[in-house]
This record gives C-alpha cells, structure tokens and sequence, in this order.
C-alpha cells in the first residue's frame, strides 16, 4: 500500500502552496514526495511531513485520484462514513471478481479487513466473541511470556530480534493454540501483501502459493483432537455451525500476522519512545499508576499502524469535493494523532496528557479486534520492565522500513542499567 502510495503522490514544499487552489487541495502537478519512504530522515520521522499535509492539504487530491486525509477530525469522520467501504475496489487483484482465479483474492473474501456491512457485522461478531473470550482465559500466561523474554536480555540486545519478535511469535502462537512452523513467517509477509498493491504476477504467484500452503496446514491442524487456544474454540464454533472451515483457517492467518507483526512493532516503538524521553521513563518508574496512560501515550505517538485505505463505495460530495465510485481513500492514522486541535504539544511524548483519544486502532467498525491484546502485552512488558530497569538508552539509532501502511524499527540497539 505504501508503494503505491509514493509512486502516485506529492505535496508541494512552499508554505504558499495552496494558493489559487479550492480550500484543501494542493495542485496536483507540483512538488516533492509525499511519502518520501526511499529517505532516512524521512523514514526516522514522518512527522514533519504530515504536519505540512495538515497545514496545507487536509484533504488531498494526487493526481491519479486517490485521496489523503491528515487531520484527526477528517480521519475520524472518514472511519465511520457509510459510503466508504472496505470491499477491493475493481481494480484491485482482490477484487470478488477474481476469487476463483486466485488465492489471494479468494481468503482476502473471506477475512474482515476486506468486509463492507451486514457480512462484515455477522463475521465480526461471531470472531470477536471466540477471540475475546479466549484472550480473557489465556491473559494470565501473557506473564509468563513476558518474564522468559526478560530473562534472555543482556544489557545490551537489539530490541526486535533478542526480544520483541520472539515475545510476540510465542505469544500469539500460544493464544492462537497454532505449533511451532518455520513457514510461519514466511506465511505471514507474504499475507501482508494484500494491504499493497502487489507489485508483479510472479510475486502474485508466490504469494498465491504461500497462503495455499498455509490453507493446507491450517485445515490438517483443524482436524486434529486434542487442540488448544482459539483453534480448539473453532473447531467447536464449525461444528456448531456458527463459522465455516474456509473463514477459520484464513482468520487464523489474519490474527497470527497482525499478533505478531504489529505487537513486536508496537513494543519496539514504545520503547524506543521512552529511550528517546528518559526523564518519562523516571516518571512511570516512580508511578505504577502511570502504566495505562503510558500504553495509551506509546500509542499514540508512534503507531505502527501509519494510514489505512478505504474504497469510494458510490460518488458524493464531501466537504466541496466530488469522490467517484472506486477511488481509494487513505486516512492517515498516525497524522491524526499529531494533530495540534487535537492533542496539546503534540510532538512531545507525555504519559500525564488530560484529553485525547489515539486512533491507532482506527474507530468503529472495523475498528482493531486486538486493540485490548496489544494494551495487555505493552502494559505486562512495561509493568515487568520497570521493576527491572533504571535507566533504558538506544546504544545505536533505530533503522526503520515501511510497508503496507505500516512502519516499523527493523532493528534498534537498547543499553539498559538494572536496578541496584
Ligand atoms: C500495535 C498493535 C496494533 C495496531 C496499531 C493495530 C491497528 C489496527 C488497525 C489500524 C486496524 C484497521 C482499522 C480500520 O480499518 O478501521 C486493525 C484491524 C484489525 N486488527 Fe489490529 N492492530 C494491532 C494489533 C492487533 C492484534 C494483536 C490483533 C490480533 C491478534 C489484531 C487484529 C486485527 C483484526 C482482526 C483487524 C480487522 C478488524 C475488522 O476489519 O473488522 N490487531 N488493527
């Protein structure tokens, strides 16, 4: 999603730029890079350039027809607007057209993220209800998870590979009730590829083949007794016939990828955020109060989770615009939570904030189904943490990559002191 996002759109550079042009939107014709992801700095801090999005083009318009919208209250509307929609649009390799033809199209049917109204509403409630159920009874092992990932760590480690990636793996595995596979990972970025727009047929085709196989296992383990963890609540939800074979395995996939992918991401992040504000570290070290506000703050300044898309269902007209059937939406999550109507200082890091609410998890509904499983593991590993450690610092800068409306520290080296 990302890629397509820098191959279409740019955004002029000069404060004047709007200039002559309908409120909010820019010339389509002029300037540098929108999502400048090929530049380092760019990539380290998006934040500058989101602010001029909010500044000069709160709703832009790229030349090619997509739409962006920046600011917390636009992004906010958008989410909950009926004539936005999920459904690929035509054009998409996923389109419900193409179901018979290929795999990806065919589970990227069968999976919410890709779901508009009542499907979606009836898929969503019978999910929500196993999932949520089966977190509540597997939260007391999240400790245990979190305590085995401590006791690994030196006092120096980097913070993906040593920590975040293998807690969140194991974790999610353990919830999900799933055995150890190699091909997980593997699975599980090439799933990833549905929120982008897939660049080539051979890497469609290898894609195609990776959730084949995964199809496979999926429905091998489906068949075996003895299952544990949400598998074990599927197997119970098909014969009950309230969830067919085909939507448990593909959502098999969808929570593994997103449990893994955004929590050892959002983990990292939140950590580098308080490596970069020492004197918050000393903050949530002296107050065991501040654990909720500081996974709520981690939040919101730096999201994995940077824009999700939608699709223009039907033409309307929104704030003087005209959208046509079929052109895509990008609502830039991470803008939103800078946005200075919204949030006071917003640059700065502060767990004591007394308004606000992050859209991390996006609102409504689609809005995140891990979004309470993501606050339970960042609130275990900061509560485990500041038992532990005194002072956290980066030892290296963080390298960071970008993809599918995601971006996340690759890696990052952590020096921590324990307490005496
Ligand atoms: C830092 C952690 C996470 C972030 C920032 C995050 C963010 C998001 C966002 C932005 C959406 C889309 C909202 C929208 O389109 O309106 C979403 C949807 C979703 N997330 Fe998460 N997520 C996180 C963790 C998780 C976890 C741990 C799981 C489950 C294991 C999960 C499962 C899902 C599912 C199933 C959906 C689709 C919901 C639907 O379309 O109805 N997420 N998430």
């Amino acid at each position: 999603m990302f890629k397509r996002v820098r191959e279409h759109l740019s955004l002029q550079s000069s404060p004047a730029a709007g200039a002559g042009h309908p409120a909010g939107l820019l010339a389509p014709e002029a300037g540098c890079n929108l999502f400048p992801f090929e530049e380092a700095s760019f990539l380290a801090d998006p934040y500058p350039h989101y602010q001029r999005l909010r500044a000069q083009a709160p709703l832009y318009r790229s030349p090619h027809g997509y739409w962006v919208l920046a600011r917390y209250a636009d992004v906010l509307e958008a989410l909950g607007h009926e004539r936005l929609g999920n459904r690929p649009s035509r054009f998409s390799t996923l389109h419900g057209s193409k179901a018979g033809r290929y795999p990806c199209a065919n589970l990227a049917a069968n999976i919410l993220p890709f779901m508009d109204g009542p499907e979606h509403r009836a898929q969503r409630g019978a999910l929500a209800s196993l999932f949520q159920r089966r977190v509540r009874a597997w939260a007391p092992q999240l400790f245990a998870f979190v305590a085995e990932g401590l006791a690994a760590l030196g006092e120096e480690f980097e913070v993906m590979g040593d920590f975040a990636t293998p807690l969140a793996r194991g974790a999610t595995r353990s919830l999900l009730g799933l055995p150890d596979e190699a091909r997980l990972a593997r699975w599980s970025d090439h799933f990833f590829y549905l929120f982008t727009k897939i660049p080539s047929a051979d890497l469609r085709g290898e894609i195609d083949s990776s959730l084949s196989e995964f199809r496979q296992w999926g429905q091998s383990l489906l068949l075996e007794s003895g299952a544990r963890g949400l598998l074990r609540d599927f197997q119970g939800a098909i014969q009950a016939g309230t969830l067919t074979e085909a939507v448990a395995i593909d959502s098999l996939l969808l929570l593994y990828a997103d449990g893994v992918q955004n929590v050892d991401t959002g983990i990292a992040n939140a950590l580098h955020a308080f490596a970069r504000a020492p004197e918050q570290w000393q903050l949530l070290c002296a107050d065991e109060q501040l654990l909720r506000p500081a996974v709520e703050e981690c939040l919101r300044f730096d999201s994995p989770a940077q824009f999700v898309a939608r699709t223009v269902l039907e033409d309307f007209e929104w704030k003087g615009q005209l959208l046509k059937k079929d052109q895509s939406v990008f609502l830039l999550l991470a803008s939103a939570n800078r946005d200075e109507e919204q949030f006071e200082a917003p640059d700065e890091f502060r767990l004591e904030r007394t308004r606000g609410m992050h859209l991390s998890f996006g609102k409504g509904r689609h809005a995140c189904l891990g979004g309470n499983l993501f606050e339970l593991e960042l609130e275990a590993v900061l509560a485990a943490l500041r038992k532990r450690v005194f002072t956290l610092q980066l030892s290296s800068p963080a390298c960071w990559q970008a993809r599918s409306g995601h971006r996340w520290i690759e890696s990052a080296r952590f020096r921590i002191t324990s307490r005496g």
